[in-house]
């Protein structure tokens, strides 16, 4: 866990947002908007006393978050995603260099846990262990929102799905592949099925290609 200064990733491993984090806000933040004002309407209601945004990225969410009067913590693994979320200033949340599926908090730290547009990019087996570590760091009662893609199912999702294919070539082979294992295991709601979670709300954007889903941890 890294809180401060100048972060790297570790020997070998590339930060593969290097290029993108500077721009990131401005291609995906109009795209994003409405996802994230639903999160805002959502967390408004449950009212928790300390939220994590796990793969914070560039902090948006975070940010929209912590102005709303929350307190907020982000963890990514990119320090230049990191490094534009801290240039929001003091008051947008506290930010973390870590890997989620191994999250440095300690069990119960949480009462709301939000995982936005992050685990389609990762090796499946990674996004389960991500989904335990959620869990692990989730107060009991606590609640988890998940925004990604899902299967879609019919022809228009499955056409709108097909268009956001090109947008995730672009992120890079390894991303792309990922992303495409994603989404044939089933998506979001494949991803989330058989862990001890309550489905409170569910509802589609972008024509059905992507969900969110609020999930309430049973135990
Ligand atoms: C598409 S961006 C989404 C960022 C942000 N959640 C948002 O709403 O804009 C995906 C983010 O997931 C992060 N990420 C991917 N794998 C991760 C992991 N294992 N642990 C922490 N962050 C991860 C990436 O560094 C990147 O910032």
């Amino acid at each position: 866990m890294n809180a401060g200064g100048a972060q790297k990733n570790p020997p070998g491993r590339r930060d593969f947002y290097r290029t993108v984090a500077p721009v990131y806000d401005l291609l995906a933040g109009p795209f994003l908007r409405p996802v994230r004002n639903d999160v805002r309407r959502i967390a408004a209601v449950l009212a928790p006393a300390r939220i994590l945004d796990i793969a914070c990225g560039t902090g948006e969410q975070a940010r929209m978050l912590a102005g709303d009067g929350f307190a907020v913590t982000g963890v990514d693994l990119s320090p230049a995603m990191l490094a534009q979320a801290r240039r929001k200033g003091a008051g947008a949340g506290a930010y973390f260099l870590g890997d989620a599926r191994h999250l440095p908090f300690a069990a119960g730290s949480f009462d709301l846990v939000t995982i936005m547009l992050a685990m389609h990019e990762m090796d499946y087996e990674s996004a389960l262990k991500v989904m335990r570590e959620s869990l692990r760091v989730l107060d009991r009662g606590g609640t988890m929102i998940v925004f990604d893609y899902v299967r879609g199912r019919g022809l228009v999702s499955r056409a709108s799905l097909r268009l956001f294919h090109a947008v995730e070539r672009m992120a890079g082979r390894r991303h792309f592949r990922n992303f495409r294992s994603f989404v044939q295991k089933g998506g979001l709601e494949a991803l989330i099925a058989g862990h001890p979670l309550e489905v409170l709300l569910r509802t589609g954007y972008f024509h059905g290609a992507m969900g969110l889903a609020v999930l309430e941890k049973m135990h």
